[in-house]
This record gives C-alpha cells, sequence and structure tokens, in this order.
C-alpha cells in the first residue's frame, strides 16, 4: 500500500477501507508516513468528507494508537460528558456531584484550557489544594468510594489525534465534520465509557455557528458511537451569550456552588438537569427524563448533591471550608464595570468577546506557557432580553495584574460584545435539539 495512492484516492471522492486508514493513521504514528502527506490526506477529507463507516473506523485507529482504559472495575454503568466548548461553560463543576450523588459513577478525565478561560481542571484548582493528579488504582478507589473523581488526562491517550490536531491546526483542516467527529469521540472510547453524553455548542461562542453545523456535528459523533457499541446522545445548547453570570476560573467555581445548592443561574441549571438527565438514562438510573429530572432536583434540594460535592474536594486534597464559604475562594483586588451607552434590550452577547476578555485579564492561557490567575474574570450584570438603561453596568471585571492596556482592551471587548436593541427581545431556546 502507498500513501500517496490513498490520497488520490480520497481526493477523486472514493471511500478508504478500514485496512487504509490503519495503514495511514498507523503509518502516521510511527513516522513512517510524513507530515506532508498526512496533512494532503486531510486537506481530500475536508472537502471529500468520510462515510460513517469510514469515521468510525478512523476513530478506532485514534483510540486504540494509546492507551485504553479499563473502567470495568468501577461497578455500574459508566457515562461521561463531553463538551464541545463553550464561555462560562461549567457544567461538569455542578454535573459531576449530581449526578453520582443519583448513583451514576463519574470517572472522568477533564482538561486544561488554551484560550478563554481556564479548562475544567484549572477551575478546581481555583479551591486550594484540590489535586487533579492520581494514579489508576486512585481513580478507580475513589470513585467506588464516593462515586466520583475528576482528573487530568493521564498516560498516552490517543498520540494519534494528538499528532493529528497539531497538524490540522496549522494546514486549515480543523473544520471537517468526520475528522471533528472521529477526533473527539475517539478520546471518549480510549477513557473507556460505556455510554457518552454529548453537549454541542452552538452559537457565536461555539465551535460551530450555526444550527445546521451543530446538529450534523452531534449526528456524526451520535453514529460513531452507537457504531461502536456505546449509547451515545447529543444535546444542542446555545453558546449565543456565555453560559450564566460568572466567566472565570473561582468565579465559576462559586457559581457551581450555588447551583448545586439550587441557587445558580436559571440558564445553568436547566443545562445542567437536561444533560444530568440524559446520564441518568443512559446510566439505567431513570426510565425517562421526566423521572431523572425529579431525582436530580432532589439530590439539589435535599443538599446531597453539595455534599457530595465536599467529597471529592475532600478526597482530592482541597479545602472543603472554601466550597462552604466560596467567599474565601481567590478574589481580585479590582473592579471595574462597564456601563452601557445606551438604553434598550440586550439582544446578544458575543461570547466569544467575553472569552477573550476574560483571556486578557488573565482568566485563559494565549500560550500553553502562559501562567492563569484564578481569581481574575467576568461576572455579567445582565443577560439576553434583560432592559438596559443608559449608564447600567453590563458587567464587572475582576482584576489583578493584566497591564493598563489590556485591561482597556477587555472593558472595549466586552462593551462590544453586548448587542443592545431598541426592541424587547424574546427569551431565547437554551436547547435546539436532542440527537439520539
Ligand atoms: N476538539 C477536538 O478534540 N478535536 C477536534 O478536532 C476539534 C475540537
Amino acid at each position: 500500500m502507498r500513501a500517496v495512492d490513498l490520497i488520490q484516492k480520497k481526493r477523486d471522492g472514493g471511500e478508504l477501507s478500514r485496512e487504509e486508514i490503519a495503514f495511514l493513521i498507523q503509518g502516521y504514528s510511527k513516522g513512517e508516513i510524513p507530515d506532508y502527506q498526512i496533512s494532503a490526506w486531510a486537506m481530500a477529507v475536508y472537502f471529500r468528507g468520510m462515510n460513517a463507516r469510514e469515521t468510525g473506523d478512523l476513530t478506532l485507529e485514534m483510540a486504540m494508537s494509546g492507551d485504553q482504559v479499563d473502567l470495568s472495575p468501577i461497578a455500574g454503568i459508566k457515562v461521561d460528558k463531553h463538551s464541545t466548548g463553550g464561555v462560562g461553560d461549567k457544567t461538569t463543576v455542578v454535573l459531576a456531584p449530581l449526578v453520582a450523588a443519583a448513583g451514576v459513577p463519574v470517572a472522568k478525565m477533564s482538561g486544561r484550557g488554551l484560550g478563554h478561560t481556564g479548562g475544567t481542571l484549572d477551575k478546581l484548582e481555583s479551591i486550594s489544594g484540590f489535586s487533579i493528579e492520581m494514579g489508576r488504582e486512585q481513580f478507580f478507589a475513589q470513585v467506588g468510594e464516593i462515586g466520583a473523581a475528576v482528573i487530568g488526562q493521564s498516560g498516552n491517550i490517543t498520540p494519534a489525534d494528538k499528532k493529528l490536531y497539531a497538524l490540522r491546526d496549522v494546514t486549515a483542516t480543523v473544520e471537517s465534520i468526520p475528522l471533528i467527529a472521529s477526533s473527539v469521540m475517539s478520546k471518549k472510547i480510549a477513557a473507556g465509557a460505556d455510554a457518552i453524553v454529548l453537549d454541542v455548542k452552538t452559537g457565536s461562542g461555539a465551535f460551530m455557528k450555526t444550527l445546521d453545523d451543530s446538529i450534523a456535528l452531534a449526528q456524526a459523533m451520535v453514529d460513531i458511537g452507537t457504531h461502536l457499541g456505546r449509547n451515545t446522545v447529543a444535546v444542542i445548547s446555545d453558546m449565543d451569550q456565555p453560559l450564566g453570570y460568572g466567566i472565570g476560573n473561582a468565579l465559576e467555581i462559586k457559581e457551581g456552588i450555588e447551583t448545586l445548592k439550587g441557587h445558580g443561574p436559571k440558564d445553568l441549571q436547566e443545562v445542567c438537569l437536561i444533560l444530568g438527565s440524559q446520564m441518568l438514562v443512559l446510566g439505567g438510573k431513570a426510565k425517562d427524563e421526566a423521572e431523572a429530572r425529579s431525582i436530580l432536583m432532589s439530590h439539589i434540594e435535599d443538599g446531597s448533591a453539595l455534599e457530595k460535592f465536599k467529597q471529592i474536594v475532600s478526597a482530592q486534597g482541597g479545602k472543603v471550608s472554601q466550597v462552604e464559604a466560596p467567599e474565601t475562594l481567590p478574589a481580585a483586588r479590582r473592579f471595574i464595570e462597564v456601563k452601557a451607552a445606551t438604553a434598550g434590550y440586550v439582544e446578544s452577547i458575543q461570547a466569544e468577546e467575553i472569552g477573550v476578555a476574560a483571556m486578557l485579564l488573565g482568566a485563559g492561557r494565549e500560550t500553553k506557557e502562559s501562567v492563569i490567575d484564578l481569581a481574575v474574570g467576568i461576572q455579567l450584570s445582565l443577560k439576553v432580553g434583560d432592559a438596559v438603561a443608559a449608564g447600567d453596568t453590563l458587567a464587572v471585571l475582576h482584576v489583578n495584574d493584566a497591564s493598563e492596556n489590556k485591561v482597556q482592551e477587555a472593558e472595549a471587548k466586552v462593551l462590544e460584545a453586548y448587542r443592545i436593541s431598541a426592541q424587547p427581545v424574546p427569551p431565547q431556546p437554551l436547547v435546539f435539539a436532542l440527537v439520539t
């Protein structure tokens, strides 16, 4: 077999067999096929696409390229949740304890963030002492004992995807649905989930800006999961404004704690209940969404979801007193109010602009080497649909050490992110579709 023939076949709209896909991915992993040939193949896929069978085979090849976690020592159906990423998305902080309180084991491997705000791991590290590193045995033992653990990706998971993703990033081949779908799902399959709930964000702050593209990506991922014997569902949720009000690591943990107590923002609570319900149904703990929702609400109302979060924090070395008194979490020294120039109604809040503004303040990483300031970020005061008078505070910047230039740039971005309409704005849907 020769790589050049397979590139040509895909370029001309052909279908690659399992053996041909394995030849390309294994050859690339071993360094036997050079970057330029895989780049050409990725560009051919970008234009020609792949069918469901090819996408499934690519996923499996990448999943098998490194370690595969065997979660079978943990009893029960292990349901993983994955978000395609959005601004203010702190659903894992809420869902891991909430779903575990309802009896579904959560063995979660999360990531750090590049750009915008930090990832789930960075957010959790706002709690003093919280450790995201532990060995496999300890990970299993914690999930067995308290029902949940959230750790960093350990070992050598999907090295072929890592290499291919880095190449796609610099060859304009990221935005291909089969390549994104196989990249995401290969990591979920290698991480050992029995069932998978995907939160596919759509809108200005999402990877997929249109509903049609978001549904197509969701369907491709659900098809892969189903093809590989993992029960998979996808929720298409709104990212035309940030989720909740807090953007920035400690600010997001505070909001997550409020949500676990039942006092969080309505949109965050609702998205968590929808995703959590799917997790409970796939995990065999509820017969349908209505039953799942009432189980989840009961764990919020009786305090057991918050108690589960404290158990996770304690087991991972974090300071539980900070969960009990969130005002003791890292806090910024300066607060700058961003005020509305005109009156009207908030029409949209460009989530990406808000994310970049938070990053400028130090809440996210500009490069892999950047050090995050866990205390800083942006607290929104108004959301889509809210009435606004000229001079009202739209959002508050939480600032520590960012230079004056960066603070001014962040302020301008937040102001720009808020689109104000003269007409009242009808309520926006939070969830657009469920793809099964
Ligand atoms: N996230 C991934 O993990 N892979 C992609 O290809 C795109 C986003």
